[in-house]
């Protein structure tokens, strides 16, 4: 059959968004970078690594996405004056690379306002309680200590304020007797390797609203389920 005059081989394929380009800012073992570089791999995943970034030249994951093909760069940051000068020679590696969204995955540096003004609503983090409970560090014994019967991760947007932003989304997953710090960061670490990957490709896909602090997706949970513990 004659195709006609303004088909093309591969049809509607064709009209498809172009995958966002996304970098990837790392401090350490990237083992949430492994899992964003993982499901990039799908053919239909709206991303793609371009680059993956370090301020710490001894990091794991750096090593990984190297074997990977993945270009990584080791920017160490104790090489630089002050921030600004850090922040300035990193804004011109992610514009060089074309880079449309940047996801802080473990990137243990804290950036200026200045900085986070340049990719606002396009800069994600992954931070592992579930904000607002929980900001900056040593969330699994902060946790732990407070007795809470859920923990969980927290996908959000950057905000100049340390650990807020816009939560994109979280995943809860229950403390159980006994657990030691360990067993907690492993629980939610495994729905961290979940969480980040399905909420890139929502909000690269452009599936993600923003209304102020407030953001809302077709895949929202609209149930009314609730979880128990103890069990009623
Ligand atoms: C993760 O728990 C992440 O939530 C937090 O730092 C940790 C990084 O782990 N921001 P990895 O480097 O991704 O393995």
């Amino acid at each position: 059959m004659r195709r006609a005059r303004n088909s093309t081989r591969n049809g509607p394929a064709s009209m498809t968004a172009p995958k966002k380009r996304t970098a990837i800012l790392i401090s350490g073992r990237g083992s949430n970078m492994k899992s964003l570089v993982e499901a990039a791999r799908r053919p239909d995943y709206p991303a793609e690594i371009v680059v993956v970034i370090s301020n710490r030249p001894d990091a794991a994951g750096i090593a990984w996405a190297k074997e990977q093909g993945i270009p990584a760069i080791a920017m160490d940051h104790k090489l630089y004056s002050d921030r600004a000068h850090f922040e300035s020679q990193l804004h011109g590696i992610l514009t060089t690379s074309r880079v449309d969204l940047v996801c802080l995955a473990g990137f243990m540096r804290l950036m200026t306002p200045e900085f986070v003004a340049l990719w606002r609503d396009r800069m994600l983090n992954i931070h592992p309680a579930l904000l607002p409970a929980f900001k900056g560090l040593d969330t699994h014994a902060r946790a732990l200590a407070t007795g809470v019967k859920f923990a969980g991760c927290t996908v959000h947007l950057v905000r100049p304020e340390m650990d807020e932003g816009p939560i994109l989304g979280q995943a809860a997953v229950p403390v159980l007797p006994g657990d030691t710090e360990p067993d907690l960061a492993a629980r939610v670490l495994a729905a961290e390797h979940q969480l980040y990957p399905r909420i890139l490709e929502l909000f690269a896909r452009g599936q993600i609203a923003i209304d102020g602090n407030k953001t809302s997706s077709p895949s929202d949970v609209n149930e009314t389920w609730a979880k128990f513990s103890p069990q009623v």
